[in-house]
């Protein structure tokens, strides 16, 4: 995982939305963060309890309202919450706020930025890593069936989400799969809030507006989009023009 390389001399506050990945091994001597604090959506989202998240059934979980009383239960502390909505107790506690696989699934982005910006001490870091699915080659992120999500070869092409309506989808859709089937898969690819379908220049365009005067936004994952398929795109999305990055690496910085 060598984005966490760039963290690597933290030694005070922490702080992870989106925490659904169990790092309690960030207390060991080679990761030295004194104390971790992981605001994520547990009780609402498709994620509780899924595989990546099996230590939330280990562990004590409080409501991020109640987060005056647990913030110093322990160095590490979950709670079960909006990140885009959080306690004044949070407010600049934190040299570091980490986020991994989890802007693409926020939907009120801006708050959140503006929420992590408030919980960093002065000269604190934002760092995000994840995918702007929504704009890359496979944002059709939908969980219907093992042969129909982003992670398989099927039926839909590369970009079919951008190039094509809801109704052509469930066309194509319908003619491998049952009507239930096609549905649900067009409710999720273009309706489920479980992405918030921002471009990749929207995140960028998010930072800019934000309290954070120093950041970078790099692309990473980059592939290859075929020319006649990106003018395809561009045609369709003037504004847009970074169709090929599968990640996108945020790094931000709080005034001193
Ligand atoms: C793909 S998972 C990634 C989780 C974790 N960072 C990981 O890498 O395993 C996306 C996470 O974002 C969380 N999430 C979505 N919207 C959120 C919000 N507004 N506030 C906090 N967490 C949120 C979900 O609950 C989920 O755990």
């Amino acid at each position: 995982m060598g984005y966490f390389t760039i963290l690597t001399p933290l030694t005070k506050g922490f702080w992870k939305s989106g925490g659904a990945i169990y790092l309690a091994n960030c207390f060991s001597t080679s990761w030295v963060a004194k104390k971790w604090v992981s605001v994520d959506l547990i009780g609402q989202t498709h994620y509780a309890f899924e595989q990546q998240t099996a230590h939330y059934g280990r562990e004590t979980i409080h409501a991020l309202a109640d987060a005056a009383s647990y913030f110093d239960a322990d160095k590490y502390v979950i709670f079960d919450g909006r990140a885009d909505y959080l306690p004044q107790v949070f407010e600049q506690q934190f040299d570091a706020v980490v986020s991994i696989t989890a802007f693409e699934h926020m939907s009120r982005l801006s708050a959140v930025i503006r929420q992590a910006y408030k919980a960093l001490k002065p000269a604190g870091i934002l760092f995000s890593y994840h995918g702007p699915i929504w704009s890359c080659a496979v944002g059709h992120h939908c969980w219907v069936r093992d042969d129909l999500n982003f992670n398989r070869p099927g039926p839909l092409f590369d970009f079919a989400h951008l190039l094509l309506r809801p109704a052509e989808m469930y066309k194509l859709l319908s003619s491998h799969y049952p009507p239930d089937v096609a549905d649900e898969a067009v409710e999720q690819i273009y309706f489920s809030e479980r992405i918030n379908r921002l471009f990749f220049e929207d995140y960028e365009m998010l930072m800019r507006g934000s309290n954070f005067c120093r950041f970078t936004c790099e692309a990473y994952g980059a592939g290859k989009v075929e020319p006649d398929i990106l003018g395809k795109l561009t045609c369709l999305y003037p504004r847009n023009r970074q169709f090929h990055a599968y990640g996108c690496q945020i790094v931000a910085f709080r005034d001193k």
